[in-house]
C-alpha cells in the first residue's frame, strides 16, 4: 500500500481508540488544553444551570481537567464522577484532585457504553470526547440515561473544520497554516469527525435531547507569552505515531523540538493572531417523557 492509500483509509467505524494516547507529553497537553478552554467550559455550566450541591458525571474525562472544573462549580457539596477508558489518565486525574483536596471527585476507569450507574446524576458533562465516537449520538443517548428528568447535559467539541477550510491567522502565518492543515489531517485519518462542533446540535436530537442552545468560541492568541505555541508543539509531538501510523508526510521528532519557538517567532515577527480551536458547547435539560 503507498503512503497516500493508507493516508486516505480512515480507521475503520467502530474503532473508537484515543487518537492521542495518555503519554506524560499528552497528559500535560491536555493540562494547557483545560487552561485555554476553561473560561468557556466554566461559562456553559452556569448557563446550564450547573450550580453548588449538584452531582456531575463527566465522560471522557481524561487527565481530569473537565471533572476538577466543574468540581469547583457544585462546591464540596455536591459530587463529581470522571469516567475515562484509560486507566493512567484516571490515575492522573484522582492524583490532580487529591492535591486539591477535593474530595467530592473521584474517577473511573470504563468506556462509556459500559457504564452502568450506581447513582443518578443531576448533570452530564464531557469536553472533546463525541469527536472520537463512532456513534456520537447513540453515546450521549446512553450517558444521558443516568441523568434524573430535568438534569442538565452539558457537551463540549471542537469545530476543526473550521480553520481547515476558513482563515485561521491574520495576517498570515504560514506556520500555522501548515500545522493545521497536518493536525487536521491526522484528526481525520484517525477517525476523528473534525465537524463534531458542527455537528453537536443534531447529535443532541438523534440523542433524543430536547433542542440545546449552542454557542461557538474560539481564542486569538499572539504576542510573545502566549501558551498556546507550546500546546501546539505537544499536540505536534503526541500526534507522531498516529500520522506515521496512517502513512502520513510527517515530522520527526527534531522537527518537532523548538517548534514552539519557531511559531511563536514568526507570529511575533508579523504581529499575527492565531484562531484556537473553535469550539461549540451545547447544552439542554433531559425531559424523560419525551425520550422514554
Ligand atoms: C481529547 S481527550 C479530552 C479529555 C477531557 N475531556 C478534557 O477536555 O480535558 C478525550 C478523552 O476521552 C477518552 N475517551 C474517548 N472515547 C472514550 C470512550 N468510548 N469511553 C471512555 N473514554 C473515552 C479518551 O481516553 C481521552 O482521555
Amino acid at each position: 500500500m503507498t503512503h497516500s492509500e493508507r493516508a486516505s483509509r480512515p480507521r475503520p467505524p467502530g474503532d473508537t481508540h484515543y487518537l492521542l494516547g495518555h503519554t506524560a507529553h499528552e497528559l500535560r497537553r491536555l493540562d494547557v488544553q483545560g487552561d485555554l478552554y476553561r473560561d468557556t467550559t466554566v461559562r456553559a455550566f452556569r448557563e446550564a444551570g450547573i450550580t453548588a450541591g449538584m452531582r456531575v458525571l463527566d465522560i471522557g474525562c481524561g487527565s481530569g481537567d473537565v471533572s476538577i472544573t466543574v468540581a469547583d462549580v457544585v462546591g464540596p457539596t455536591g459530587s463529581v464522577l470522571g469516567i475515562d477508558r484509560g486507566p493512567d489518565a484516571i490515575a492522573i486525574a484522582q492524583e490532580k484532585a487529591d492535591k486539591r483536596n477535593l474530595g467530592h471527585v473521584r474517577f473511573e476507569a470504563s468506556e462509556i457504553n459500559d457504564f452502568v450507574r450506581s447513582e443518578e446524576f443531576d448533570a452530564l458533562v464531557g469536553r472533546f470526547v463525541l469527536m472520537h465516537q463512532a456513534d456520537p449520538a447513540g453515546a450521549l443517548r446512553g450517558a444521558a440515561r443516568s441523568v434524573r428528568d430535568g438534569g442538565a447535559v452539558v457537551m463540549l467539541e471542537s469545530f476543526m473544520e473550521l480553520l481547515r477550510t476558513g482563515a485561521h491567522s491574520e495576517p498570515h502565518s504560514p506556520l500555522y497554516d501548515e500545522l493545521v492543515h497536518f493536525k487536521c489531517e491526522v484528526v481525520r485519518g484517525a477517525g476523528a469527525d473534525l465537524s463534531a462542533g458542527g455537528r453537536l446540535r443534531s447529535t443532541f436530537l438523534d440523542a433524543g435531547l430536547p433542542e440545546p442552545a449552542c454557542r461557538l468560541e474560539a481564542r486569538l492568541e499572539g504576542g510573545p507569552d502566549s501558551p498556546y505555541y507550546d500546546y501546539v508543539e505537544q499536540s505536534l509531538r503526541s500526534m507522531l505515531p498516529e500520522a506515521q501510523r496512517i502513512g502520513l508526510k510527517t515530522y520527526s521528532e527534531q522537527d518537532v523540538e523548538g517548534m514552539a519557538d519557531r511559531l511563536r517567532s514568526e507570529v511575533v515577527a508579523l504581529r499575527s493572531s492565531l484562531v484556537v480551536w473553535p469550539v461549540v458547547a451545547a447544552w439542554t435539560r433531559v425531559d424523560r417523557m419525551a425520550t422514554d
